[in-house]
């Protein structure tokens, strides 16, 4: 079931997420359903917080190109547990940000943690887009959006637009 996704600016994204102690059947559900949102959208990742759920959870899929093999990727409580000095900027956007964009940099690779959908323990070095995009969600958990890393002006400027954005769609 597709859910709902939180625009900017809402105070649900701006929370600390809590560790998921127990793999339920409404956990994996909302995985599921946090996949086909993410799709739907269609973004490359997605978090817990931005359907209005506060607990530590993220979905990703960056594979783009025209006719290769999705690869869904859930993970509850990810971590990550190395970081390269290299660095890598990206022009990135954000589900609940929608039509704006900012440079932001962060490490190249990343050795991530976390427990995959059937509670199995994983982890694994990512570089490229996944490397951003795993970064970009998990700080989701943390409260933070992209455009904290961006000028405060910038900033600013982008929070009026999604400001504007919800009164319009709240009148339809
Ligand atoms: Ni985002």
């Amino acid at each position: 079931m597709k859910r709902n996704i939180l625009i900017h600016p809402d105070p649900r994204l701006k929370k600390v997420c809590a560790p998921v102690a127990d793999l339920s059947d409404a956990l994996r559900t909302l995985a599921d359903d946090m996949l086909e949102t993410m799709y739907e959208a269609p973004g490359i990742g997605l978090a817990a917080p931005q359907v209005g759920v506060l607990d530590r959870l993220i979905v990703l899929d960056c594979i783009k190109e025209e006719g290769a093999t999705p690869r869904p990727t859930v993970m509850f409580n990810p971590k990550v547990v190395a970081a390269s000095d290299e660095t890598n900027v990206y022009d990135e956007g954000c589900l609940s940000i929608p039509e704006q964009y900012g440079e932001v940099t962060r490490p190249a690779v990343v050795d991530v943690t976390w427990i995959d959908r059937d509670g199995n323990q994983q982890s694994e070095t990512f570089d490229g887009l996944w490397a951003t995009c795993v970064q970009h969600e998990i700080d989701h958990l943390n409260g933070k959006l992209f455009i904290d890393y961006l000028k405060p002006l910038r900033r600013q400027m982008i929070t009026r637009k999604m400001q504007k954005l919800k009164r319009e769609m709240a009148r339809g």
